[in-house]
């Protein structure tokens, strides 16, 4: 029992809930008592004040503009790591050694290929199918092509699955490309390093050679580690809730990739791009702030806010930086995409609608425009943010497998439908 409690007083029930603190952060009510001791339910909708797990992960201060994995400071990770070492860190806690990183490379790199059957599957997609929708399948059928990995009670078998998609995910959705684009599918090259193999898979063709640029490399890598995680999210709490049933990892995974391509969620990286070619010119940005303001039009800046961060996300701190880096080493200067960008930025930054609630430019306001100058055309940019989430959700599947509290997640209603009544005849309806 925590010394803190706190008192919850409905009509003449009143019960002391135990306050559980964490490493940092708020404190929490635990209420799972609550029903049985006063008959009522809490109503949160979208979780505004409702922690639904416990986790040694991700921790993000909204306010401060904090995101550390696993202690360690995103900034830090980004400006000096590479993108498996932060897997190596989501996935087990710590940060490897020389000996433990080159193992983990190893191991990622030997799962790089998939099921050859699996190009069969891909070409009952129509060309033009999304390749978020291919995504969605794709990874799904992963558990009809290894079935030894769908035992989620064998620690063993948990890694393997883990393993192998983080390896499988960039050749899963290099392969969703090319069918899109209709070129051949390019195998993994395991000398290479994941952003740099990833970048080939996408963009070789079989008649020249691919040089890989290093700045791009390395700029891909960053919005990988950038990606990697964010704690409880919309795409993490499907994954969980899955998971929480007993589903395959991989059905788990799948989950989260649907929801992850909402455009409130990360979608809203590729409609962030669509918004900037519809406003199509500098002289037009004042219509969509001014439409953005209207109560009555539904249409948001997309690209702006954030459901946690209340001050600026710090991963859009970096993904700026990284995204002038790449746009100067490509020579990307009279992009009008990118005149309209920058001038919205300045303008809703100093806009009193945005500054009151606190509405800044997120990390997909960058990473759109970064993505499109790498060559990636605007639906893949999801399927980018899903290449890299895939670590997170699995850290997340296995953190929630493994904690010996772990129920099945089933919340609770507010019912306010018909209370009880007969059934009539159709004749006396
Ligand atoms: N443009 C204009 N107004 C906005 C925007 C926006 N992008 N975002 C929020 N608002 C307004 C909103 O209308 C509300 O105004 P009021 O107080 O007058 O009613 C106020 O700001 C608070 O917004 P909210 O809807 O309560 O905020 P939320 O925390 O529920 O939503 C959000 C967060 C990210 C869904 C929302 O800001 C949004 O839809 N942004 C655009 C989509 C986007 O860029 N999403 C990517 C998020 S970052 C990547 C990821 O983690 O997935």
């Amino acid at each position: 029992m925590s010394a803190k409690t706190g008192t919850i007083k409905i009509g003449d029930k009143s019960v002391e809930m135990p306050v559980r603190s964490g490493t940092i952060g708020p404190d929490v009510v635990d209420i799972g008592k609550l029903y049985g001791a006063t008959g009522a339910f809490t109503y949160d909708p979208g979780f505004l004040s409702t922690a639904a797990c416990e986790s040694k992960i991700t921790y993000i201060d909204g306010d401060e503009g904090v995101l550390l994995h696993r202690g360690y400071a995103i900034e830090e990770l980004a400006g000096q790591g590479d993108f498996l070492e932060t897997c190596y860190l989501l996935l087990y806690g710590e940060l490897p050694t020389a000996a433990q990183k080159s193992d983990f490379d190893y191991r990622v790199t030997r799962h790089t290929m998939v099921h050859d059957q699996m190009t069969r599957f891909y070409q009952g997609f129509r060309r033009d199918a999304h390749p978020m929708a291919v995504m969605v399948g794709a990874v799904g059928a992963l558990a009809a092509f290894y079935h030894d990995s769908t035992d989620i009670t064998d620690p063993t078998q948990r890694m393997i699955a883990s393993m192998r998609m983080i390896a499988k995910m960039p050749t899963l959705a290099a392969m969703a490309y090319k069918y899109n684009v209709g070129q051949p599918f390019v195998y993994p090259k395991n000398d290479l390093d994941y952003a740099s193999n990833f970048l080939r898979m996408c963009f070789a063709v079989p008649c020249e050679e691919y040089r890989i640029n290093p700045v791009i490399a390395r700029a891909l890598d960053r919005i990988f580690i950038l990606h990697a995680d964010h704690e409880q999210n919309a795409s993490t709490s499907t994954v969980r809730l899955a998971g929480s049933t007993g589903a395959n990892p991989f059905a788990c995974i799948a989950a989260g990739i649907a929801a992850l391509w909402g455009p409130a969620h990360g979608g809203a990286n590729e409609i962030c791009l669509q918004m900037l070619a519809e406003i199509g010119t500098v002289d037009r940005i004042p219509q969509f702030i001014a439409r953005a303001k209207d109560k009555n039009d539904p249409f948001k800046l997309m690209g702006f806010g954030h459901r946690v961060y209340k001050n600026f996300d710090p991963r859009a701190k970096i993904m700026h930086q990284t995204c002038h880096e790449v746009l100067k080493e490509l020579g990307i200067k009279d992009d009008p995409l990118l005149d309209v960008a920058m001038e919205l930025e300045k303008i809703a930054l100093n806009d009193e609608y945005f500054i009151e609630r606190k509405l800044y430019p997120n990390v997909d306001f960058y990473s759109g425009i970064t993505l499109k100058a790498m060559g990636f055309p605007t639906s893949m940019f999801t399927v980018l943010f899903a290449v890299a989430r895939t670590v997170g959700w699995i850290a997340q599947w296995k953190e929630m497998i493994e904690d010996p509290n772990q129920k099945i997640g089933r919340p609770r209603q507010l019912y306010t439908g018909s209370p009880r009544r007969d059934y009539l005849q159709p004749d006396k309806r």
